[in-house]
């Protein structure tokens, strides 16, 4: 439709090359409803007659309700819509929906749209699930279970602990969707191709139409740039590595070895051989999908940074990069959250591997430093009781009084009275005396969690009241179309 400077068409395969169409289909309801509201914004400011708003928005509302094919010559969506608008209504009317803006504009501002609605769905997604591991943390306050450094074994903890620092970090991932949201939600609609326009339109009333809080003001800003798009990208790419490594805890505690979780058998895979196997596959996928999330973030950053100011055809293929990126965050959400609600919590093994080995080693050595030793005396004498109960293969709790005595100098320490403070430790009386902020303590889990709680009404009233505005404005726009469209 636009070559008119052009003597030839593009050739099937040059078309195909150039072609947007398929990745379109994600941005084509924005499309429309940008037009829409554009539309409106060129009669408000007598740029249409009444009569062609009518006749355009009435068109649109039509092709709202259909299926677009993708067999077409267009280019992209903005060319097929407008083709369709000029075929339908005639080009004397539909000819004149494209005054005042450019596909550089159109572009910008569909993808914003569309990134708008994602934040919000990822949002509600990832409440749901630190709801779900809040609840589930609620039930483990006094699991305890082995803390690992190195994946070596390292302090006694509560399984809700671990459940609490995946909300944390989700709860971080959510604030960062939310305030990416303010940034994004501007409308570069009316910059038309980089420079503006002399016709007389109103950019803050189509902004204000769409459910934008502003402008993106510079109109080679607004068109050229895509930082917000990275942003959002970056955001996918942090909450899908967060979704990563709790993958990677899940398969490592449902291994045979572990068995501290059992997946449920609907996340769960066989094989095609060994008839025991019961594999994680939905958490090796999400360490997989992270890494393709991952790869879409660089794809779109090297894109970027090699751009002159000013639209270049090269932002085109940024699109599918985002694209795939939130249909992977949003379904890693549902699934891992499915995954954790359905999760087999094997308590006593959590408990027994809790109890045995050295875990209670920083336990003895700080009541050792309250009994008014340096902490790194009771460091060194601790680790001599290790060592030999290791060498003997045995707990801290099986060494007999000689064992004991030879890991501590009379001037250092009463043999006997170090005998009695190891028997009184074990994994309970750990968790009982912890208390320090954000530790494993059972107050500090059940302090935690009532403070997770509260965050998360306050986080889902904020994403209620922002939802809220944009839906208004978009029902108010639809009542416009339908009122300006009759
Ligand atoms: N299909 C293009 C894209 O996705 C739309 C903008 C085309 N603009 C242009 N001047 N060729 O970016």
């Amino acid at each position: 439709m636009y070559r008119s400077r052009l003597e030839k068409n593009l050739d099937k395969h040059t078309l195909d090359y150039v072609s947007s169409i398929s990745d379109d289909e994600e941005i084509t309801i924005y499309d429309i409803i940008g037009s829409q509201a554009h539309s409106i914004m060129l009669y408000e400011n007598k740029i249409l007659s009444k009569n062609e708003l009518k006749k355009i928005l009435s068109t649109l509302e039509k092709i709202k309700k259909e299926k677009l094919t993708s067999k077409s010559s267009a280019e992209d969506i903005h060319e097929l819509i407008e083709t369709l608008v000029i075929q339908r209504a005639g080009i004397a009317v539909g000819g004149k929906m494209h005054t005042a803006r450019s596909r550089n504009d159109q572009v910008a501002l569909d993808l914003r749209m569309k990134i708008r609605d994602d934040i919000n769905t990822i949002c509600n997604c990832i409440l749901d699930m630190v709801e779900t591991l809040v609840t589930l943390a609620e039930k483990h306050t006094a699991t305890a279970m082995p803390l690992y450094t190195h994946l070596q074994q390292a302090q006694i903890g509560t399984f809700s602990h671990f459940l609490i620092s995946y909300v944390d970090a989700l709860l971080r991932d959510f604030k960062r969707f939310f305030d990416t949201f303010d940034r994004v939600n501007h409308s570069p609609l009316g910059a038309g191709p980089i420079g503006g326009t002399s016709l007389p339109i109103n950019r803050n009333s189509t902004a204000k139409m769409l459910g934008f809080s502003g402008v993106v003001e510079n109109s080679i800003d607004a068109t050229s740039n895509r930082d917000v798009v990275a942003e959002y990208v970056a955001a996918i790419a942090i909450l899908m590595t967060n979704l990563s490594r709790m993958a990677e805890d899940l398969v490592i505690w449902s291994t045979s070895e572990f068995s501290f979780v059992e997946l449920s058998d609907q996340f769960s895979s066989p094989s095609s051989v060994m008839p025991q196997k019961k594999n994680p596959d939905i958490l090796e996928l999400t360490r997989g999908k992270t890494a393709r999330v991952i790869g879409n973030l660089v794809a779109i950053l090297s894109n970027l940074k090699g751009l002159a100011s000013g639209y270049g055809r090269d932002l085109q293929e940024i699109k599918p990069s985002v694209f795939l990126s939130s249909r992977t965050a949003i379904s890693a959400l549902i699934v891992l959250n499915s995954m954790f609600a359905t999760l087999k919590v094997n308590k006593q093994k959590m408990n027994q591997i809790a109890d045995s080995g050295y875990l209670v080693a920083l336990d003895i050595a700080e009541t050792l430093v309250k009994e008014g030793l340096p902490f790194r005396t009771a460091h060194k004498i601790v680790g001599k009781l290790v060592q030999i109960a290791h060498e003997n293969k045995i707990s801290l709790s099986e060494l007999d009084a000689t064992e004991v005595a030879k890991s501590v100098s009379d001037k250092e320490f009463d043999a006997k009275k170090l005998g009695e403070i190891i028997s009184s430790i074990n994994a309970l009386s750990s968790l009982q005396n912890r208390s320090s902020l954000g530790s494993s303590g059972i107050s500090e889990q059940k302090r935690q969690i009532i403070k997770r709680k509260s965050m998360i009404s306050q986080y889902d009233k904020k994403l209620k009241n922002r939802n809220t505005l944009i839906n208004s404005a978009i029902d108010n726009l639809f009542k416009k179309v339908r009122l300006l469209s009759r």
